[in-house]
């Protein structure tokens, strides 16, 4: 799997893919990741991306014609499935989405800054407009990163244990049931008794009561799905 980031701030993502999970997915050749900086795209002087928005107001919009170029030069050289822009006015991600993403080949994320993007960029180029939640972050790559994040592991491969994304909370719209390890027990606390028996089908029905309780209690919302 591919993805090409278009992003002014590349430095502000890059810890992310040097670590763990992700960084051994590109090693392992399971995903390729591309920065590309506007900055190095524009005409304008001083590598100017953004200006003020027509009409007035604060903040700053990046402008069209660095995104524009970077866009058509990627789309000439493969097949996009999707074109997604980083924005808190999008779709909200959810498991879903990212189960379907995490199965195509090429992926472009676009990152805005100050006021956003021009809208005409959306209107030409963008597949899909995607926020991570209801709360305004200082730019898309952060947002862009968990975005990453969360399609990567899924990869076949990715996870050493494959089966380990199939039980995660929101896979079958449950919450994950509690989990421990040792010693058993612990300021007073004991492992619960089904989990030490050794019955693995005991131990299966607790762990489903318990994430259908953990789900009624914490995320009814999800069970009327
Ligand atoms: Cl995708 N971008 C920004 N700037 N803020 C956000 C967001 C995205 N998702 C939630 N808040």
């Amino acid at each position: 799997m591919r993805f090409d980031i278009l992003t002014i701030l590349p430095q502000l993502m890059e810890s992310p893919f040097n670590d763990s999970i992700l960084k051994r997915a590109m090693e392992k050749g399971h995903v390729e990741i591309h920065f590309h900086n506007p900055r190095d795209y524009t005409a304008y002087k001083h590598k100017q991306v953004d200006d003020y928005q027509f009409g007035g107001g604060a903040g700053m919009v990046i402008m069209c014609e660095p995104l524009s170029i970077i866009i058509e030069k990627l789309k000439a050289q493969r097949n996009y499935d999707h074109i997604i822009y980083m924005t808190p006015d999008g779709q909200t991600l959810n498991q879903k989405k990212v189960n379907a993403l995490s199965l195509k080949k090429n992926i472009m994320v676009i990152c805005g800054h100050y006021k956003g993007i021009d809208q005409r960029i959306r209107d030409l180029y963008v597949t899909d407009e995607i926020s991570i939640g209801d709360y305004v972050l200082s730019g898309g790559e952060l947002a862009a990163a968990v975005l990453c994040d969360a399609i990567i592991r899924l990869i076949p491969g990715v996870l050493n244990d494959e089966t380990s994304a199939l039980t995660d909370t929101f896979q079958d719209n449950l919450l994950a049931p509690p989990v421990y390890t040792r010693p058993e027990e612990f300021k007073g606390l004991k492992v619960p008794a089904v989990l030490m028996g050794g019955n693995h089908a005991e131990i299966e029905k607790w762990r489903m009561e318990q994430s259908l309780e953990r789900t009624k209690q914490r995320r009814p919302d999800l069970l009327d799905d």
